[in-house]
């Protein structure tokens, strides 16, 4: 599920602690924006609440919600482990559900469809865990080769993180408007 940030009035984010404690690493604006959003789509943010209310009851299921600070969009997916995508990058990737779910280029970048040869599917992971939480060092060698977006402790490559069981919240960052120039 996608939505327009712009398109909707912000309001209170009345919902499951697990859900708010996810969004918090979120701007004020954005979470209350996306707030407007679920009341609008009533029948998912009931399945959504549902999942947060009672996490044990949907083994196979692990949220993932993507904040793109590009073009102010949020994309919010129920990944299911029982169904793992096998490409583009790593079995299971985040950018492999991504695809998997329709989204493409306009969302998330993947010059390279996974072949660890860009680094255009950086990401940042603000909130939960994944299954390869230390990049090996092929992704470690690419996260800084985009001087617009220096790497933070948090950057990824969306094509090699992978999906473990815990709830993930994403950001697809924009380039730093000014690059510090280096010494
Ligand atoms: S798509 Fe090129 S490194 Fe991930």
């Amino acid at each position: 599920m996608i939505c327009n940030l712009n398109n909707y009035q912000p309001a209170s984010l009345d919902a499951p602690a697990g859900l708010t404690d996810l969004l918090k690493e979120l701007p004020e604006p954005v979470i209350s924006n996306y707030a407007g959003f679920l009341n609008s789509k009533p029948e998912f943010k009931e399945t959504l609440f549902r999942y947060f209310s009672s996490p044990e009851k949907f083994p196979a299921i692990t949220p993932l919600i993507i904040y793109n600070e590009v073009n102010h969009q949020m994309v919010t997916l129920l990944t299911n482990r029982n169904e793992t995508p096998e490409e583009p990058g790593e079995p299971n990737s985040i950018l492999s559900h991504v695809r998997a779910y329709g989204f493409d280029e306009t969302f998330l970048c993947s010059d390279c469809y996974g072949q660890l040869s860009c680094s255009s599917c950086a990401i940042e992971v603000l909130t939960g865990d994944l299954n390869n939480p230390d990049p090996r060092d092929e992704e470690f060698d690419m996260l800084d080769i985009d001087e617009a977006k220096p790497p933070t402790e948090k950057t990824r490559l969306s094509c090699q993180a992978q999906i473990a069981k815990t709830p993930l919240l994403v950001k697809i960052r924009a380039s730093e408007k000014k690059v510090l120039s280096k010494v």
